[in-house]
């Protein structure tokens, strides 16, 4: 499914996000940093070790929830990979839109300050961290709808979803907010 916002594409995906051919990939990453399970595992396999590597040297003190870091993209086609932290799910009222928000503008802001054409994205926050899938759906395609539409770029953005699951509830929620 595609959907344009002037000279931008949103695109959503089905299947793996380190399959994706575009300048920068986002991961869902923790805090710490310290690697993990899900698409963070995916990311880091295919990457290589240099993830790490930067990682443990450019932000040894982490990221916090809600923002995202940089580091190049290692083995990946991806010039550049986002480690955004997504907020863990604890029923809605301890601030998880406005973290899930500020973790996809952070890698879009990243996307445009490293001069990235197109990124691809997952549904952060939707694995171990428990986020409702339609909930996450919402905040994620508003967020990068409102960013898309007030800068501009970056002029690909890729939404990866793992499954037809996910890739279903995220059309759907994409269908209702441009209708
Ligand atoms: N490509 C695209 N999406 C994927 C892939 C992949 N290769 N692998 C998993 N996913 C999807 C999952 O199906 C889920 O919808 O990514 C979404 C996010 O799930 P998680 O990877 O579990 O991420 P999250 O819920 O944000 O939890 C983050 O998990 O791996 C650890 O280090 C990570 O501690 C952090 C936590």
């Amino acid at each position: 499914m595609i959907v344009q916002f002037g000279e931008c594409r949103l695109q959503l995906v089905q299947g793996d996000i380190t399959r994706q051919d575009v300048d920068a990939i986002a991961n869902a990453a923790n805090s710490a940093l310290a690697g993990g399970g899900g698409v963070d595992g995916a990311i880091h396999r295919a990457a290589g070790p240099l993830l790490k590597q930067q990682t443990a040297a450019r932000y040894p003190d982490g990221c916090p929830t809600g923002s995202a870091v940089a580091t190049d993209g290692g083995n990946l086609s991806a010039k550049f990979v986002f480690h955004a932290v997504g907020p863990v799910w604890g029923g809605g009222d301890q601030g998880e839109p406005s973290q899930l928000a500020g973790a996809y503008r952070r890698c879009l802001e990243l996307a445009v300050e490293h001069n990235c054409e197109s990124i691809a994205i997952p549904a952060i926050s939707t694995g171990v961290y428990g986020y409702p899938m339609d909930l996450a759906a919402q905040t994620t395609l508003t967020t990068v709808r409102d960013f898309l539409v007030s800068h501009q770029n970056p002029k690909r953005v890729n939404v990866v979803l793992f499954d037809g699951g996910a890739f279903g509830a995220f059309a759907r929620v994409l269908e209702s907010i441009i209708g």
